[in-house]
């Protein structure tokens, strides 16, 4: 089993990476130094990280913001604090937005990934006792049809600007590995939900929306399946990865859940109505059938066999314990919501769709 004495996360201040922080200071049991990188772009909040601030800060953990393109601070990162591991999550990351802009997803998921990982590489001089995990996504396998799963040997099939954005990076960590012998490991995860995730991503855009009264709006028939897992499910796999997982070698990371959106929806109806009190009906009312996402994906499924099987990892928590937890807890964070809504994001959703 590997063990780490400093990691470097990228991307610490969004919704995966700063589950992983907390993750890793409580039930990972990670007793090293953590160092989070993080550009702090609309979707990063390190509020999201504040009680591991209160408790580490200064001692264990250190926050960096810096852009993962800009190689000179990235290297000042290395010479700062000689991190021993990346776990890098740093990336754009919303599939609508790379459709209208997709030149920041070009920069920061395949221009950025190639700085970290020449950095990593100069900085490491070969050395074998150091890991760079970069973290990627199902969709760099496109999109399947009514049955059949993505497996590690299903070939990239990327149909988005930000599913190719992954692809690209995903090969770059793999060149690295095979030309540069660089230490690495990748894992490819199926859609993750829970706290902190920006309220553009559809479960907590529909809570959100219920509560304020606003539309639910459904891209196309409602229809496309998604398999869903519980962040810190994939937290507990990346670092099941980190420290057992075979350099060079990449896993595959899903809930073995698969949802069609729409009754996905339902269920979180009646789930967002029991907790609040309110009539279902009401909620249901909201629901809006919009133009279809260009490219839309019609269904991801996850063979996870591999890391199960290699490496013992199990999904902990079930879906209807996770999504309640997660109405939950937007229930009662409407500060974190209002505050991380009230910048960037606000002005790029009114522009482009109009306030909803
Ligand atoms: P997110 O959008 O919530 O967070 C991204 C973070 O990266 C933010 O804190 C942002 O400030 C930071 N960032 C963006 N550009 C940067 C740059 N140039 N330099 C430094 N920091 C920058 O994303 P997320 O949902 O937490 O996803 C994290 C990673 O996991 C991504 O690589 C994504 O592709 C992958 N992934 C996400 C899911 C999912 O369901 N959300 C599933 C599988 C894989
Ligand atoms: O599969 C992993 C991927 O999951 C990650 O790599 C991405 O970073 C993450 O954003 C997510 O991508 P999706 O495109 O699947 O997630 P999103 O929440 O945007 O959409 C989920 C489904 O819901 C999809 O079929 C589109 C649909 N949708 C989404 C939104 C935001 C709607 O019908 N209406 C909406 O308003």
């Amino acid at each position: 089993m590997r063990n780490f004495s400093t990691i470097l996360v990228t991307g610490g201040a969004g919704f995966i990476g700063s589950n992983l922080i907390n993750y890793l200071f409580g039930q990972g049991g990670f007793e090293g130094r953590i160092v989070n990188v993080d550009a702090l772009t609309y979707a990063g909040n390190p509020e999201s990280t504040a009680e591991v601030l209160t408790a580490h800060g200064g001692k264990r953990y250190f926050f960096e913001k810096a852009d993962i393109c800009d190689r000179p601070a990235i290297e000042a990162a290395f010479e700062k604090y000689h991190p021993d591991a990346v776990v890098h999550l740093a990336a754009e990351s919303h599939v609508d937005r790379s459709i209208l802009g997709p030149e920041a997803f070009i920069k920061t998921n395949v221009m950025g990934t190639f700085t970290l990982l020449d950095v990593a590489r100069t900085a490491w001089k070969g050395r074998e006792d150091v890991l760079f995990h970069h973290v990627s996504t199902d969709e760099v396998y496109g999109s399947l049809g009514d049955s059949g799963f993505f497996s590690e040997e299903t070939p990239y099939d990327p149909r988005s600007p930000y599913s190719a954005s992954k692809a690209g990076s995903d090969h770059l960590v793999m060149a690295y590995h095979h030309t540069y012998g660089l230490p690495v490991t990748l894992s490819n995860c199926s859609n993750n939900y829970g706290p902190y995730q920006f309220p553009e991503k559809l479960l907590p855009l529909m809570i959100l929306n219920m509560l304020s009264g606003k539309p639910l709006p459904f891209y196309g028939d409602g229809k496309n399946i998604r398999d869903w897992l519980y962040v810190e499910d994939h937290n507990s796999a990346l670092w099941t990865i980190m420290r057992k997982g075979e350099v060079g070698r990449d896993y595959n990371i899903g809930g073995e859940n698969e949802w069609e959106n729409i009754r996905l929806l339902s269920r979180l109806i009646e789930i967002v109505a029991e907790e609040t009190g309110a009539d279902p009906e009401t909620y249901r009312s909201l629901i809006t059938y919009v133009k279809d996402r260009p490219g839309h994906d019609r269904r991801y499924a996850i063979d996870c066999s591999r890391i199960k099987s290699e490496l013992g990892w199990r999904q902990a928590h079930s879906f209807d314990e996770g999504l309640r937890d997660t109405v939950r807890w937007y229930l009662t964070n409407p500060g974190w919501c209002e505050r991380v809504r009230s910048g960037e994001y606000r002005s790029w959703l009114d522009r482009n769709y109009g306030a909803r």
